[in-house]
């Protein structure tokens, strides 16, 4: 069972192992898909990179998850790319195709992959088209995304938006190309408005080294956005935090 921390404008959950960690989010994640397929609705998600990402991958790979999500009203679409050749190692697409695509069945027009191996600009302008062609938008006229899954970088980054990036202050398209500060490396991401106008919004970390950038995180005095993953706050959806006690172990939990 997850020990519940202070409610604040996100939902902290945090669990002993990335193994219950994972178990809980495969369990909401089946909720949530069977809910929209009772009410005949397709579920739209966007996968993230990462180590705690991939963890919650290969749990939904396994039973019951496997058999009972119905996964062929489920879309998946990625929240960002590294741009290499199809088959890299370091492909987001690549780490979702083996820890879970592969073991499901799901047809695979409803497999939306950023084309990291094509030009970064005209993909991005690509890839904003097929998500404005394939998910309904909200109220507001933005595709909105049932579930965005993200994780985060000790630097606070969180999809492909680092810290003081001009990808930062998109209001506009919903996904541009962008530079990891650190490789250099270019790389596709979804943008604010489209993140912030998701259904349900999951970080999902885990371990000692994202301790501090949590706390921090968790901490700032109100209005102090001074990391990309501050900024994310849905404007009518749900913003949770699953941690491990690893990641959780520089916050009070109450
Ligand atoms: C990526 C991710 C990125 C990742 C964080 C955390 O493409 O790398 O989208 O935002 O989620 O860097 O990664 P770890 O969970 O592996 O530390």
């Amino acid at each position: 069972m997850d020990k519940k921390s202070s409610k604040t404008a996100i939902e902290t959950r945090i669990y002993d192992s990335t193994k219950e960690l994972a178990d809980a989010v495969a369990g909401a994640f089946k909720a949530d898909s069977m809910e929209a397929r009772k009410k005949g609705k397709k579920f739209f998600v966007a996968l993230s990179g990462g180590r705690t990402p991939r963890a919650v991958y290969e749990r939904l790979a396994r039973e019951p998850y496997r058999s009972e999500i119905p996964w062929a009203d489920i879309h998946i679409f990625w929240g960002d790319e590294r741009c290499v050749p199809r088959g890299h190692p370091d492909s987001n697409f690549n780490m979702a195709r083996d820890s879970l695509l592969e073991q499901i069945s799901i047809p695979q027009n409803n497999i939306h992959r950023m084309r990291g191996e094509e030009r970064p600009d005209q993909e991005a302008e690509r890839y904003s088209l097929e998500i404005i062609n394939t998910v309904p938008d909200s109220d507001v006229g933005i595709p909105r995304f049932d579930w965005i899954f993200l994780g985060l970088g000790r630097d606070g980054h969180t999809a492909s938006l680092f810290p003081g990036a001009s990808s930062l202050e998109e209001t506009e398209r919903l996904c541009v190309s962008a530079v990891d500060p650190e490789s250099g490396k270019k790389r596709l991401t979804l943008t604010l408005p489209v993140i912030n106008n998701a259904g349900r919004v999951l970080f999902l970390v885990t371990g000692k080294d994202k301790a501090d950038i949590v706390a921090e995180i968790l901490t700032a005095e109100k209005g102090k956005k001074s990391y990309p993953a501050s900024l994310v706050a849905p404007t009518a959806g749900l913003l949770e935090l699953y941690l491990d006690d690893s990641a959780a172990s520089s916050i009070k939990s109450s």
